[in-house]
């Protein structure tokens, strides 16, 4: 194979209009990478863009289509939900109830659930409420770690190494008492929780945590940290918040938490949830979701015109009910090892200074050696040498997105021949760059 540039004229000039009008052209800032991709339609494992060029597709949106791109049983679901027009804004409808007693049945941790439109309104409930439980304001996050756009928790994310564990919002405009409240440690570091705890004795709210660290790639939890900090929860009072917007569903039908045995007190779901429809949820113990003030006396404010709409529980629904029924987890957790395989030994018998990551149906190469266990480690990534090898596997028809650490997807829709296609451009492309 050749490293050959595709014509992609149509879709630049329809990038230039969208520019006009979309400032920087796109409606979520990390969908503006080079190239810019102007997406016409989606199916299965592919992208197509607006020249009719084809993409095998390992982006998968950041997450969601878990049955590859516009799944048809989803989408039957979701058309007879329309039949409907279900979005009543008053009461309950028979598809949310029948949503929150799937995800109740599922994820181990959800004794209660209340349901939303995106992840990052899942987080935001989860720490008012938290906060309201304890009577504390303080939470910690992780270096690296995203937990969506609010000020609560939009601090210390891709952290220059100037900046690491220090101040760093990460947008103009934040209040710096929300930035403050929020505290800083180091993934995988259960010394540094417990002695920010004990600095801030019966003051910390949460805890809040990708059990698996998947917004720097594929960071996993050593054994015994999600444990510890499971206990060290317990020990000080505080609320224990596994944010599973990536991981839930995905990696299991109850999320990371039903893999390692570590329950949370409240957790956050969204994207795979749905297979790509706008749907989220909180979740969690009983006597902290009762405080939300749904219920009777709750002191929590919880609201949203579009709360439990009929698009987004008919989907989740379609979508859970296909992972119940067919092997999709068994699928691309065989087709994730054997990209994870096939890229170790391309990268092991070219001597590139490379390490294959990932669980599950996630994967990515970092272009550096091991180990990577925190925000520290993957600062040693080469971010350049990291776009440059994305950029030309999209020249040969296959997208991850071009920018450093982010983290590749494993759909139902993904076949042996997908996989063995990417394989071979990955390694033409290494052989080109090294
Ligand atoms: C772990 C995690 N939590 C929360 C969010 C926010 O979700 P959303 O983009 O749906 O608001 C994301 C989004 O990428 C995420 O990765």
């Amino acid at each position: 194979m050749t490293i050959s540039k595709r014509d992609r004229r149509y879709s630049q000039k329809l990038y230039a209009q969208a520019c006009e009008v979309i400032p920087g052209g796109v409606t979520s800032s990390v969908r503006n990478v080079v190239p810019q991709l102007v997406v016409r339609r989606a199916e299965g494992a592919l992208l197509f863009d607006a020249d009719g060029n084809q993409y095998i597709d390992y982006h998968g949106a950041f997450g969601p289509p878990i049955l590859g791109h516009n799944h048809p049983a989803v989408k039957r679901r979701v058309f007879e939900a329309l039949q409907d027009n279900l979005l009543p804004g008053i009461g309950t409808t028979t598809l949310e109830i029948e949503l929150a007693r799937k995800i109740r049945q599922h994820v181990p941790s959800a004794e209660r659930v209340l349901l939303c439109n995106s992840g990052s309104e899942a987080t935001f409930h989860a720490i008012r409420v938290a906060r309201a439980f304890t009577d504390r304001k303080i939470i910690i996050k992780f270096q690296g770690c995203y937990h969506g756009i609010h000020d609560y928790v939009l601090r210390n994310l891709s952290s220059t190494p100037d900046k690491v564990g220090k101040w760093d919002p990460a947008s103009a405009g934040m209040l710096p008492e929300a930035v403050e409240n929020t505290l800083v440690c180091t993934f995988n570091s259960l010394d540094e929780v417990e002695a920010t705890l004990l600095a801030h004795r019966r003051q910390v709210a949460a805890i809040i945590i990708e059990p698996i660290a998947h917004n720097m790639g594929c960071v996993m939890p050593k054994p015994g940290f999600l444990e510890g900090l499971r206990a060290l929860c317990t020990k000080h009072g505080s609320v224990l918040i596994f944010d599973e917007v990536v991981t839930g569903f995905r990696h299991h039908l109850g999320g990371f938490q039903a893999i390692c045995g570590v329950t949370p007190d409240l957790t956050t779901l969204g994207k795979a949830m749905a297979n790509g429809f706008p749907i989220a949820a909180v979740c969690g113990k009983k006597e902290i979701m009762d405080h939300f003030n749904t219920h009777a006396g709750g002191d929590t404010f919880y609201g949203g015109t579009y709360n439990g709409n009929a698009v987004g529980c008919a989907a989740a629904l379609a979508t859970i009910e296909l992972l119940e029924r067919e092997p999709v987890h068994q699928h691309v957790y065989r087709l994730g090892e054997k990209l994870r395989k096939g890229l170790e030994e391309i990268s092991g018998r070219l001597r590139i200074p490379a390490t294959v990551a990932g669980y599950g149906s996630v994967f990515l190469t970092y272009f550096m050696e091991g180990p990577i266990e925190n925000y520290n480690d993957v600062l040693r990534n080469d971010a350049l040498r990291t776009i440059e090898y994305r950029q030309r596997l999209i020249e040969q028809g296959v997208l991850k997105l071009p920018r450093n650490l982010k983290r590749s997807h494993v759909s139902f829709a993904h076949t042996d021949e997908h996989v063995d296609r990417t394989l071979e451009a990955c390694e033409d492309v290494l052989k080109e760059m090294f």
